[in-house]
């Protein structure tokens, strides 16, 4: 442990408790990931710290939609996340809840600073209420008319048609998302953060520590003036109940940011590190917060003014980033391309992603497209052609011919020293958060590597009498330069690091160690360490989604896009025309088979018979029945979609279900007297 040493504390946002962890996460939570596996590499004493985002109306409201207690929801969706988060080898170093005493204590401590600081003001204000289900609604879970244009089932905050933003009580027609009933209006008292107090701070501190692209929305928010930020919530309500006000909750966002100091306690307390070392005001290690552009508001502005008024130190950075879209896109449901880390993971080893996105990736906070056609290229191109080719093309001459052992001389020491010198290039773009650099400048090490063995030719000298020492001396240092590229890449592809550690019998894969090159080094069995990416695994992916989707297994997002109640689980997204309805062939038929499937483990497999005509076709309904119920069942189906080539055969349509998901999924049956292939008009 030298001096030099950087002590850095590490966070991305903590995911809300109620939905499963999705691709565009996994954009925040990789690319944390990879800086800090980056800093860890160069020996800096970085922790890398998350939670579960565990309090809130919408949690609250889920867990009893499930007939189950919040508690009992958070410790479901943690293990989920965690599962999830594992599986993209995103390596926390403590993953905990806000929902927790830690947590407790701290939003406690800072609002009792905030308050005696003269920071809190109090007033009355009169918001929307439900009056059957005895609660105060959140904008979003009131629904009605539009005031402006008359669009109907439009949010309590503004109009999804024209745009127009209001509140809640100008809605016509209001109803409440989660009984159905009109609100009334009603008076309470709320507590406030008055942010204007520390708008000159802000000012300064902005300009220190958020990205040049961000500054520019920064100064928008400063120049519309900072207002009071609304921070209790009314019982009944899942949160921390606000220490000098009985009935009165935190806010979910006042405690959420709050959460990356509970988790670092938390882990502190398990492995005797000094908190008040990394959290005091005047504290000299180094504090970032990765977090994506929807929530810079509360990372910029009333995060570092927290920290102020209750004499905490501030981050030294806060790092936005864009959006993931898909093939162009917004991620969407009705387009299925809202895939979850799950799915992804039950085709294809983390890796890829990984590394397309470190592709792609830059300080900057433009959106990131996934192409999944450029996805499967760009990954087969540059790691499997390129990189792990120069093993695969060197690593069996040495172990065959030379018993495993490497030249005691580099054969071309320049091409070896340039390798090395782009290290600090390479190290610049990391620290920097320019993987999208970091990856170009690696994979042109690759190219100058390849092009050494292409020239060299090994294949054809091995054949020669006399050039057994050429042999040996090109293939050594085809290993060499794959040693270093790896070592490069190793904050992005941790398991290919850990294999490549193995094949080449080395002790670590640390950035400074590649300074000495393997000379006279033995190495083990090369073993194919990644497979092309095969486009079948794509549609794999793609098809799984649309199954998960349909049997409306995943809700996302649900804490932004309100979940509302029990008559719609999802917003209505886009419309369509009579002329598009009117291709829909919706036929009765009776289920005249329904079994297992091998392997899968969400969907049955259904007979269907229309009357004469027989249809096979996989239903994601697995979950709720048993074949056996379903057997001589009436359903509908939907008799012309587009026959659909899946992992498990041909799926010739689709039944009709509804349901949120889990066992609570219902096929359509409609009445005995109506007859298979009659059509639904
Ligand atoms: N719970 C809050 C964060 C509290 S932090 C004190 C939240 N949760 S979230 O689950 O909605 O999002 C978690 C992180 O994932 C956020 O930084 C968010 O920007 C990021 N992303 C969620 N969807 C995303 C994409 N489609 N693309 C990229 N990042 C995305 O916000
Ligand atoms: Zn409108």
């Amino acid at each position: 442990m030298t001096d030099s040493k950087r002590k850095i504390l590490v966070t991305s946002a903590l995911p809300y408790a109620n939905g499963p962890i999705h691709l565009g996460h996994l954009v925040e939570y990789i690319q944390t990931d990879i800086w800090v596996r980056y800093q860890k590499l160069r020996g800096n004493q970085c922790t890398y710290v998350c939670a579960d985002d565990a309090h809130g109306t919408p949690i609250m409201l889920k867990a009893d939609q499930m007939g189950i207690s919040p508690q009992e929801l958070i410790d479901k969706v943690s293990a989920e996340h965690q599962r999830d988060f594992s599986g993209f080898m995103v390596g926390f170093d403590n993953y905990y809840s806000t929902h927790s005493e830690e947590n407790k204590y701290f939003a406690s401590n800072i609002y009792t600073a905030l308050r005696d600081g003269g920071h809190i003001a109090k007033k009355t204000i009169t918001q929307a209420y439900d009056p059957e289900k005895e609660m105060f609604l959140p904008d979003r879970f009131v629904k009605g008319d539009c005031p402006k244009c008359g669009e109907q089932d439009q949010y309590g905050d503004s109009c999804e048609k024209c745009g127009a933003t209001y509140s809640p009580v100008e809605l016509k027609n209001a109803y409440s998302a989660v009984s159905g009933a009109k609100p009334i209006e009603k008076e309470s008292e709320h507590y406030f953060f008055k942010l204007g107090n520390f708008e000159s701070f802000l000012r300064t501190w902005v300009d220190n520590h958020v990205q040049e692209h961000m500054i520019h929305k920064l100064n928008e928010w400063f120049e519309s003036g900072l207002q009071n930020w609304d921070i209790s919530r009314d019982a009944p309500y899942w949160g921390f109940e606000i220490p000098d006000a009985p009935g009165k909750y935190f806010y979910v966002w006042l405690d959420a940011p709050i959460g990356y100091m509970a988790s670092f306690k938390n882990w502190c307390d398990k492995n005797d590190v000094d908190f008040d070392e990394y959290w005091s005001e005047s504290s000299e290690t180094e504090l970032y917060h990765f977090i994506g552009k929807d929530i810079a508001y509360f990372h910029t502005l009333f995060w570092p003014a927290m920290l102020e008024g209750a004499g905490y130190r501030k981050p030294n950075g806060v790092f936005c980033h864009g959006f993931l879209t898909v093939d162009g896109q917004k991620m969407s449901k009705s387009r299925g391309t809202f895939i979850m880390a799950e799915t992804y993971l039950n085709h294809l080893r983390p890796e890829y992603l990984r590394y397309y996105f470190a592709a792609k990736l830059s300080s900057g906070i433009d959106d990131i497209d996934l192409n999944l056609e450029d996805f499967r290229m760009r990954v087969n191109a540059d790691l499997v052609n390129k990189v792990v080719n120069i093993a695969s093309r060197c690593a069996g001459f040495i172990k065959k011919k030379f018993d495993g052992e490497m030249s005691t001389d580099l054969a071309v020491p320049a091409l070896y020293e340039e390798a090395i010198a782009a290290g600090e290039i390479i190290a610049n773009a990391y620290e920097n958060r320019e993987f999208g650099k970091a990856m170009r400048e690696i994979m042109a090490i690759a190219d100058k590597a390849n092009q050494y063995i292409d020239a060299a030719e090994p294949w054809v000298l091995a054949k020669q009498e006399g050039k057994e020492q050429e042999v040996q001396d090109c293939c050594s240092m085809g290993i060499n330069l794959f040693r270093v590229i790896v070592s490069y890449l190793a904050p992005v592809l941790p398991q290919v690091a850990e294999d490549v550690q193995a094949f080449l019998n080395l002790s670590d894969m640390k950035w400074d160690s590649i300074q000495q090159p393997l000379l006279g080094h033995k190495i083990n069995k090369f073993k194919p360490l990644m497979q092309r990416v095969e486009e079948e695994k794509i549609t794999a992916i793609l098809d799984e989604t649309k199954v998960a989707l349909e049997a409306a297994a995943a809700s996302a997002d649900t804490n932004k896009s309100a979940s509302s109640g029990p008559l719609s689980e999802d917003p209505i997204e886009d419309t369509i025309t009579f002329e598009d309805f009117a291709k829909v062939d919706l036929r009765v038929v009776r289920i005249a088979k329904a079994e297992h499937v091998k392997g899968a483990n969400k969907l049955l497999q259904l007979t269907l018979d229309l009357g004469g005509e027989s249809r096979n076709v996989f239903a994601g309904i697995k979950s709720a029945y048993a074949p056996e119920e379903l057997e001589g069942k009436l359903t509908v189906m939907v008799a012309n979609l587009a026959p659909r080539k899946m992992k498990f055969g041909v799926s010739e349509g689709m039944v009709l279900a509804a349901g949120p998901g889990g066992e609570d999924i219902w096929i359509l049956s409609p009445d005995e007297g109506a007859q298979p292939g009659m059509r639904i008009k």
